[in-house]
């Protein structure tokens, strides 16, 4: 049977949905004509908010949940095609409380998953993450899907994050050998977009940018600013989770990330123009006690697999992506 889930007239349910992510998505597959979009959350960390948008919707249903008790999953998951599994703790969470974030980036894919077999759900997609080649120095020049995880180097928590990611992947990949569970992982790089939050460090970092900025302060950069960073916009992540469904792929792992990667003093004075312009950045040493993402050089995160595995490939540079982002936030969007 092919792997390939329509989205048309089919039933999906997206765990940890209250979401930056989650709310994109819902939105593409209601708009590509699902018949249902279940958004199941425990809000952790989501909020109303971030799903107010589609709040009226006939076709969406809001379902409190916590992946860590199969009976909720076990109830939400029936009758749906396809689950799309984004419930995860991220590495500044991680790093405020591993215990959680063990348990629900590990035993909450686990349950997820045994509540798609009790279900028949075809399809699962897994929001991994870059996190799965690890961070600091070791970690340059094009990581491709074969690429291992370098740990050296690096804090703890993102360490701890990315291996969480590597052990999802890894039930899923059990899943399709033990009961022929049809899945995509997609390995997002870092996601900005409307309806940005500040729980993940290097958008944040463009937040706080732009809150500088319009303080008349000084942007900061970390060293000479060479430091690579690879963002992907939100909604072309929701286009490639609605891909990862419809494709006929399955028992793959492939990279999504936005068109190029960006130094953060070009990222920095990008801002900074579509801010409507201010100080120069200044140069700063390591901020002391922040968790901070750095890797050994320039890097390109790769996404031509994903263009053979799903048919996808990033539309939104960004500039454009970032001018999207500035006008929400300057809307008075901003999510603490
Ligand atoms: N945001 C990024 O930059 C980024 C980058 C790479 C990968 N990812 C991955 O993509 C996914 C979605 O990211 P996001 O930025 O939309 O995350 P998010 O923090 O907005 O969403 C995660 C959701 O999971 C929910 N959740 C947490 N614990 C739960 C539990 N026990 N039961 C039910 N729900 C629970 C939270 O309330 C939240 O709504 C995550 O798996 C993340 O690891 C994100």
């Amino acid at each position: 049977m092919s792997a390939a889930v329509p989205i048309q007239g089919n039933r999906f349910c997206i765990v940890g949905g209250a979401s930056l992510v989650g709310s994109a998505t819902a939105s593409e597959l209601l708009d590509h004509g699902a018949a249902e979009v279940v958004l199941f959350d425990n809000f952790a960390f989501g909020s109303e908010a971030a799903i107010a948008h589609l709040k009226d919707h006939p076709r969406l249903r809001l379902v409190r949940g916590d992946v860590m008790r199969l009976s909720d999953l076990l109830r939400v998951t029936e009758g749906m095609a396809g689950v799309l599994q984004l419930a995860a703790y991220m590495t500044l969470s991680m790093d405020r409380d591993p215990w959680g974030g063990l348990d629900v980036n590990i035993r909450g894919v686990q349950n997820a998953l045994e509540a798609c077999r009790a279900n028949q759900v075809r399809k699962v997609v897994f929001a991994s993450s870059n996190a799965a080649y690890g961070y600091g120095p070791g970690v340059a020049g094009d990581l491709v899907e074969s690429t291992p995880f370098h740990s050296q180097g690096a804090p703890p928590a993102a360490i701890l994050y990315g291996a969480t990611k590597i052990i999802g992947e890894q039930l899923c990949r059990d899943a399709f050998r033990k009961w022929g569970q049809d899945y995509v992982v997609l390995r997002y790089s870092t996601v900005y977009g409307e309806r940005q939050h500040h729980r993940a460090a290097n958008a944040l970092y463009i937040i706080e940018t732009l809150e500088k900025l319009r303080r008349g302060e000084a942007p900061e950069i970390f060293g000479d600013g060479s430091e690579t960073k690879h963002f992907v916009y939100v909604g072309d992540l929701a286009r490639a989770n609605r891909l990862a469904f419809e494709s006929a792929a399955s028992d793959v792992a492939v990279n999504t990330s936005g068109p190029a990667p960006i130094t953060t003093r070009d990222l920095v004075l990008l801002v900074t123009e579509l801010a409507g312009g201010g100080p120069a950045p200044k140069s700063v040493g390591h901020a002391a006690g922040k968790v901070r993402l750095t890797s050994g050089g320039a890097f390109r995160i790769a996404h031509e697999a994903a263009q053979a595995a799903i048919g996808w490939q990033p539309e939104v540079d960004m500039r454009e992506g970032l001018r999207r982002l500035i006008a929400w936030l300057d809307s008075g969007n901003d999510r603490r």
